[in-house]
């Protein structure tokens, strides 16, 4: 029996809601396999756990978390703690210290999920997101200076590495290769003259190295309108890590909403553990009513099961949360439903069993 030691992070608001029930899809299936387990470890880090002890987490806790297989996080910050002090200190910090370089974020339109858009065919909302993720604007340089006063100047830097812009680029290409698909640049370079043309620069350098595969190139600004309006020119998108960010809550409005946005944060070298978390945050609105939609971070649970070498597994996975949206009986209210978040975490668990009992894996 192999058996993955998994650190949970529950986090903040809804975090602790749906990683319960992505913890239960997570058991629905290792039990189902019988080779393989999962061990976990919860770390209760977060808002509160700065009000009690003054940090986000321990000054050991970067080391404490070196030596899992995978973290898999529920979401971080809550009014009363400045945003800029819980998610650097915690989210933000895991992301950068274990150079998790490559944010994997679907923007794929599953059956029976809800769709905004007119006259676009669901079909064509088909995309894989590759974020840089841990430069560009989030590199956390930059200086407030004569703070306070009518001088006072603040500077924020983008900082764009070649190491860190050809990484993500190739692992884009890669991933294209792979799956017989285009890669889209999204920039900025009409503005932002030095980051942005640098970045376009490397994009066709390493577009050189792949002449198979098919490449675009967009600007921000025209990339976020074509998003709504032609969605289905977009397979493969590589973007920095702000635009990134933006792009990919547009993303999940327009393939199913927030509650069915997930994400992994990699390492592809493995050096170090590699994070899954839905893309949502702790969503104060609705926190503790037990009303979150837990399929985001059911998703990431079977972007985690790919990871650990289980992509049949992760594949039905997916598979059991369309049978859920298909069937539609058991929806959380952002989807239309009335029904819990623990009645959904329990609907995608019975579809799992089923379409194993179905022969469709085991
Ligand atoms: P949010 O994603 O938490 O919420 C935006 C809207 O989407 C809210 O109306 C919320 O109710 C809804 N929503 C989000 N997830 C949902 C789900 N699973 N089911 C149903 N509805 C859902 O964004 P926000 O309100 O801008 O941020 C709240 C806090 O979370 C802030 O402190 C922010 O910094 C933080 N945040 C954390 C992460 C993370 O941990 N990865 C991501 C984004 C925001
Ligand atoms: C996300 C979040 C984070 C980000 C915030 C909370 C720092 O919005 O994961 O999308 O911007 O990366
Ligand atoms: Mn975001």
């Amino acid at each position: 029996m192999q058996t993955f030691q998994i650190a949970t992070i529950p986090g903040d608001g809804i975090g602790p809601e749906v990683v319960a029930e992505g913890v239960k899809v997570l058991d629905a299936v290792s039990a189902l396999d019988g080779s393989f387990a999962f061990d976990y470890t919860e770390f209760p880090w977060g808002c509160e756990y700065y009000l009690r002890e003054g940090e986000m987490m321990p000054a050991d806790g970067i080391e404490r978390l070196s030596g899992f297989d995978a973290i898999f996080l529920g979401a971080v910050g809550y009014p009363g703690v400045p945003d800029h002090v819980s998610l650097r200190d915690l989210l933000l910090r895991i992301r950068h210290d274990f150079d998790q370089y490559v944010n994997v974020r679907p923007v794929r339109l599953l059956k029976g999920a809800p769709c905004p858009l007119a006259g676009v065919d669901a079909a064509d909302i088909d995309m894989t997101f590759i974020r840089e993720n841990s430069e560009g604007e989030y590199a956390g340089s930059g200086a407030w200076l004569y703070r306070g006063t009518p001088r006072e100047v603040v500077i924020q830097d983008g900082v764009f590495s070649r190491h860190g812009t050809e990484r993500i680029i190739r692992y884009a290409f890669e991933l294209a290769r792979r799956e017989g698909k285009s890669v889209t640049s999204i920039s900025k370079g009409n503005a932002l003259n030095y980051s942005m043309v640098f970045w376009d620069q490397v994009f066709e350098e390493v577009a050189s190295e792949y002449p198979d595969v098919e490449t675009h190139s967009y600007l921000v600004d025209a990339a976020s309108m074509l998003m709504v309006r032609d969605p289905g020119r977009f397979e493969v998108v590589v973007t920095s890590n702000l635009f990134g960010d933006i792009l990919t809550d547009l993303g999940a409005a327009i393939a199913g909403g927030m509650g069915l946005a997930a994400g992994a944060n990699l390492n592809p070298e493995r050096a170090f553990p590699s994070m899954f978390e839905p893309i949502h945050g702790s969503a104060p609105d609705i926190a503790g009513r037990g009303i979150a939609n837990p399929l985001a971070m059911v998703w990431s649970a079977s972007q985690l099961l790919d990871h650990v070498g289980q992509g049949a597994w992760a594949r039905l996975v997916l598979g059991a949360i369309e049978r859920v949206l298909v069937d539609g009986t058991c929806l959380t209210p952002d989807l239309g439903g009335s029904a819990s978040t623990a009645e959904v975490g329990d609907a995608v668990v019975k579809a799992i069993q089923a379409m194993h009992a179905e022969g469709e894996i085991g």
